[in-house]
């Protein structure tokens, strides 16, 4: 097979080299600045009461939550030098507990990037390629991948090019598919993933998804029995943002919602869907984390996530939206806690997920559970794509939120070594799950 421009070892070769300079390139700029004088704390586990009050403190404070209050689970927030005197004033107030997570929020980032630096060198020295699936890379390499999928799998695999993001990315999804997405009656699996741009481990487990539908066929019935629809990067220029600026980044970066939008750009996609807009957790200030923009879909990338479920809503069989972290499954409805028609099939479905998630990780990964989103997490947030999908009628319809760790920043800066654990229990999760729904709608029919 030498010189074969297809064979795996060429690629290794030519995409490790291609993958190593797009990936350190996005790393060159990554100083985090903006993040001196930043601290961050973990609070409680608050009594029940205190939930409440750390919500609002929060909404108030306009603080941002890196792991939401729970009564059960400490939460993690990042504080910004000008806020920290009256944050531990009105902690010490109402008596919350709290202790320093990152003393130092910029030197704990650029540890984090020198991890992942150090990485990507270790796979290449030991001959290995680097792959979205294996370490943290940046769009271009993201894309680079797709594109080579789909050229080297021109009978199942398309690229599409839906538009562009508002700073001119394009917004590129894979379709995937035995009969070319002709077979009306085949049911369609959609992925997405980094609405939020600062989540990095979601991307990989969706570019792990096009490797199990491709270079690597386990399960072929995953690929011959369902159509899939692929999306590793919803929000290209929030992602990038959270490459080359500033590593916490998590919304779009869009100027055009307010005139306040040129000092703080940006809104949350996951609050910007036409469902119970703005009914729940999420801001009308364009400066807040949670900022749901001036109207509904007001984002082209939320637009485009539209568009797919829109066009297929009929033979979208399940939608999972990749967050992180927290290890969860999530399922609607998530603007008001309510049940939905549904949730004992959603319930099933996501138990089996879990249970084969919990086979297939490794001890010192926390626990997934699964439930109603407003119930698991404590809050409730209008806006978001699963409720959109499952207002559709799409009926699996689901929020991951992927596993984070401890150490680093804690949670969205897993350390890469994991990243492969990660893709390959979601994986299993997912195909358990596909096949769980399949057996209830079966048994629904007969
Ligand atoms: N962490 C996700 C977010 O805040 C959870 C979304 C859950 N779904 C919902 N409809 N609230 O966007
Ligand atoms: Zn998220």
């Amino acid at each position: 097979m030498v010189g074969d421009p297809t064979s795996p070892t060429t690629f290794n070769r030519v995409q490790t080299k291609l993958f190593l300079i797009l990936a350190l390139a996005g790393y060159v700029f990554a100083k985090n600045e903006h993040y001196i004088g930043w601290k961050s704390y973990f609070v409680g586990p608050p009594i029940k009461e205190h939930v409440k009050t750390l919500v609002i403190l929060g909404e108030k404070m306009d603080l941002d939550y890196l792991s939401p209050p729970h009564p059960e689970r400490e939460a993690i927030v990042l504080v910004p030098p000008r806020k920290q005197l009256e944050f531990i004033k009105t902690l010490k107030n109402f008596t919350i507990k709290y202790r320093s997570h990152a003393e130092n929020v910029k030197a704990t980032l650029d540890r984090d990037d020198e991890r992942i630096r150090n990485w990507t060198n270790i796979i290449s020295r030991n001959g290995g390629a680097v792959t979205p699936y294996n370490s943290y890379l940046c769009l271009d390499a993201i894309y680079g991948y797709m594109h080579h999928i789909s050229m080297r799998h021109k009978k199942t695999v398309t690229m599409v090019t839906a538009g562009h993001s508002f700073e001119g990315r394009p917004l590129k999804y894979l379709k995937i598919s035995t009969t070319n997405f002709h077979k009306k009656s085949k049911n369609i699996i959609f992925v997405d993933a980094a609405i939020h741009a600062r989540e990095w481990i979601a991307p990989p487990v969706v570019t792990w998804i096009i490797h199990k539908l491709t270079d690597d066929v386990t399960e072929p019935n995953m690929l011959n029995d369902f159509d899939w629809i692929l999306m590793p990067v919803v929000n290209p220029d929030g992602y990038e943002f959270s490459f080359s600026e500033k590593r916490l980044w998590r919304k779009t970066r869009s100027t055009n919602t307010d005139p306040q939008s040129f000092r703080c750009p940006g809104v949350d996609g996951n609050r910007n869907f036409d469902f119970a807009w703005g009914a729940t957790g999420s801001s009308s200030n364009p400066c807040s984390d949670t900022y749901r923009g001036n109207r509904a879909f007001s984002e082209v990338e939320t637009r485009t996530v539209r568009d797919i479920l829109n066009t297929y809503s009929y033979r979208i069989y399940m939608y999972i939206s990749m967050h992180s972290f927290g290890s969860m499954i999530l399922y609607p409805w998530g603007h008001n806690s309510s049940d939905s028609k549904y949730s004992f099939n959603l319930h099933l479905a996501s138990s089996a997920m879990v249970k084969a998630i919990r086979n297939a990780s490794l001890p010192h990964f926390p626990d997934y559970v699964n439930g109603n989103s407003g119930k698991t997490m404590f809050y409730t947030a209008g806006g978001a794509a699963d409720d959109y999908a499952h207002n559709l009628g799409i009926p699996y319809s689901y929020t991951f939120e992927l596993p984070g760790l401890s150490g680093g920043m804690h949670g969205f800066e897993l350390h890469p070594m994991h990243i492969k654990q990660v893709c390959k229990e979601t994986w299993i999760g997912l195909v358990a799950g596909i096949t769980k729904a399949t057996k209830l709608t079966e048994k629904d029919r007969s």
